[in-house]
This record gives structure tokens, C-alpha cells and sequence, in this order.
């Protein structure tokens, strides 16, 4: 059994390549290194460098490696970015998508994990969101992840292949040193930035009608994230009949930015203020997951808590530092 991994020199993409290979699934890896690194994959891992709309290549590489299923993390992820450029993000994770799923259909290969995100849903207006709550991205990295799932269910509902929709919440932590998130949007990195330049990390908005006043977010620890994709492809092997499943992968739990500073001061032992901002135009108040229906089906429940998370990202930060910073 072997699997395609697109994006797997990513943050995310890293760890699922671990847990899959620690329980013996043979995975060979796609990555432009648009924003990957080449050392996350391990040298004894088939590595393709190449663009996932580039049908040929990615083509020859299903068929040489008997795929018989992919998992597509590859993706442009920076909010900002897609506001600033959306033509870039409608190219690389729709247009680049269709091409991915064209090369699947040319090969027979017709089963996909797809990662999708939380960003789908927008602004929710239940305390907790399930997997049928309303659809409403606020931007065009959301719109682009949400029309990659309806791609997927026309395609089933056509017969061309079977698909599990993961919608990752707000992934952290790190379940190496080595491979921590650089991303420099991320609320966690963000603040270790932020705290190494010797400034106040900044609190978006605390005049929202939550707790503390400050955004609330769904917080999961990336190897646990990791896990739900093994649990995925478990699913998705062997199976005779079509699968057509979403998922939301989170803790089910909120917690405010300004807890997340708390657990980085703890961690950290800095003992550092925040600055106060402006709410940031499109960031909703509150979005939890509801986590049942993966519990229920795949057995997947997220174990790591945020000091988990702040702790291992933190190691993971002071590991960067010393081997050169790269992003
Ligand atoms: N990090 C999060 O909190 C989060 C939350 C929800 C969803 N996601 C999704 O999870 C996936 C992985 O995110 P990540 O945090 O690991 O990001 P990342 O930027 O670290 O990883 C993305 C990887 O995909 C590669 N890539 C991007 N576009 C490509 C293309 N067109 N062809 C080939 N390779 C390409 C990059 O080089 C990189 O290695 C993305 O699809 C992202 O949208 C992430």
C-alpha cells in the first residue's frame, strides 16, 4: 500500500508522513517547496519536486509507485496573502486541484484525504460548529479550500472516486524539535517572533463578546492532527463501496488568544505584556468545533492539551534558533 503525500515538506505534511510510516504505510512525497523544506522528508523517501498541477509528472509518479491513494495537503495557507493575491490562490489550490484529481482519474487512482480547514465555515453564529453547519468563508484561501470539498462530493456523487474531507481547526505544537511551524501568521509562532525581536506580541481585539474579549479558537496539536489522517486512510483502504465523509479535527474545546499568551508566559517563564490592537477585519469572535462524528467513526479523538502544544512548539522554536532560521 503505498500513498501520494502532496505538501508533505510542510509543517503539517511532515508529521503525517511520520505517522504513516510508523504504521508501515509506504508514502512517496509531492512538494513544490513553495514554502516547504526539502530536510522535513527523510532521505530514504521517494521525493518528487513538482508542482501538483504538473499532470505528467505527478502522473508517472502514481503509476511508478503503484499509488493507491493520495493525500492532498499541498496548498497556499496565508489569509493575508490570498486578500492580497487571490489569483495566486485560485490557481494553486483550485486550478492545481483539478489537475491533481485529473492525473487520479488518469491513473485509477480514486481515493483522496483531502485537507480542508475551519476557514470554511466564516463567522459562525452557534457557540460550536458540526460538519452540516452553514458555509461562509470570509476570504478567498476559505472559498478556495470550500470549493475543493464541493469538487469532491460532485466527484462522488459521480462515482469517480471516494474522499474523507479533513477540516483542521487551529493546528500547533510540534511532534519533533526539527519540525516546528515557521508559518508567520500562525498565533503561536507569531508571539515566539514577536518575543525573540523583544516587542509586545499582539492580542487582535479584546472587545469581542467572548470570556476575556479576546478572538476564541479550536487549538490541536499537529501529531494528533497527524493521527486523523492515518485514521482517514484506514478508512478510505479496502473499501469496497464510496466513502464520502467530512470531518472537523479539533479538540472541541475553546480557547482565547489571551490564554494562549498565558501558556506561552508559563512555558516560556518570560514574563512579557501584550500590546492591544485593532480587531483585524474578517477574524470571527468564536469557532469551535463539534468533534463527535470522527470520534464515533474513525475512532479519532485529540489528546494533546495547549501546554502540550506551547510546550513542544516552543522546544521546536529554540531548536530553529540554533540550526539557522529558515522561513
Ligand atoms: N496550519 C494550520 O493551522 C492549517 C489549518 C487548516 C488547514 N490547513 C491546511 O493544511 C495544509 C498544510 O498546511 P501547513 O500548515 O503544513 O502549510 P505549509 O505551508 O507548511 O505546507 C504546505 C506544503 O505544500 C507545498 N505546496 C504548496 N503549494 C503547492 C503546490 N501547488 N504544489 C506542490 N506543493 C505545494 C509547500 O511547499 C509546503 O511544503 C494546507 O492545505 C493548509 O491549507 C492548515
Amino acid at each position: 500500500m503505498t500513498w501520494l503525500l502532496t505538501g508533505g515538506a510542510g509543517y503539517i505534511g511532515a508529521h503525517v508522513l511520520r505517522a504513516l510510516r510508523a504504521d508501515g504505510v509506504d508514502v512517496v512525497v509531492c512538494d513544490d517547496l513553495s514554502t516547504g523544506i526539502r530536510g522535513r522528508v527523510p532521505a530514504d523517501v521517494p521525493f518528487i519536486e513538482a508542482n501538483v498541477g504538473d499532470v505528467d509528472r505527478i502522473l508517472v509518479a502514481l503509476r511508478e509507485h503503484r499509488v493507491s491513494g493520495v493525500l492532498h495537503l499541498a496548498a497556499r495557507k496565508a489569509v493575508p496573502e490570498s486578500v492580497d493575491d487571490p489569483a495566486l490562490y485560485y490557481r494553486e489550490n483550485v486550478v492545481g486541484f483539478e489537475r491533481l484529481l485529473a492525473a487520479m482519474r488518469a491513473a485509477g487512482v480514486a481515493a483522496i484525504v483531502h485537507s480542508s480547514s475551519a476557514a470554511v465555515i466564516g463567522s459562525p453564529v452557534q457557540e460550536q460548529v458540526d460538519e452540516d453547519s452553514p458555509t461562509d468563508p470570509q476570504n478567498p484561501y476559505g472559498r478556495t479550500k470550500l470549493i475543493c470539498e464541493w469538487m469532491l462530493e460532485d466527484l462522488a456523487a459521480a462515482g469517480e472516486l471516494s474522499f474523507v474531507n479533513l477540516r483542521y481547526f487551529n493546528v500547533a505544537g510540534a511532534g519533533a524539535p526539527e519540525l516546528g511551524d515557521v508559518g508567520v501568521f500562525n498565533l503561536v509562532p507569531l508571539i515566539f517572533r514577536a518575543l525573540d525581536n523583544g516587542i509586545a506580541p499582539e492580542v487582535f481585539g479584546d472587545d469581542y463578546p467572548t470570556r476575556d474579549g479576546s478572538c476564541i479558537r479550536d487549538f490541536v496539536h499537529v501529531s494528533d492532527v497527524s493521527l486523523a489522517h492515518l485514521a482517514a486512510v484506514r478508512q478510505l483502504d479496502g473499501r469496497t463501496g464510496r466513502v464520502a465523509r467530512t470531518y472537523n479535527v479539533g479538540r472541541g474545546e475553546g480557547v482565547s488568544v489571551k490564554e494562549v499568551m498565558a501558556a506561552v508566559a508559563a512555558v516560556t517563564g518570560r514574563d512579557f505584556s501584550y500590546a492591544v490592537g485593532p480587531r483585524r477585519s474578517g477574524d470571527p469572535a468564536q469557532v469551535v468545533g463539534v468533534v463527535d462524528r470522527i470520534a464515533d467513526e474513525l475512532g479519532w479523538r485529540a489528546r494533546a492539551d495547549l501546554t502540550d502544544m506551547v510546550r513542544s512548539a516552543w522546544q521546536a522554536w529554540q531548536h530553529r534558533a540554533t540550526v539557522g532560521d529558515r522561513s
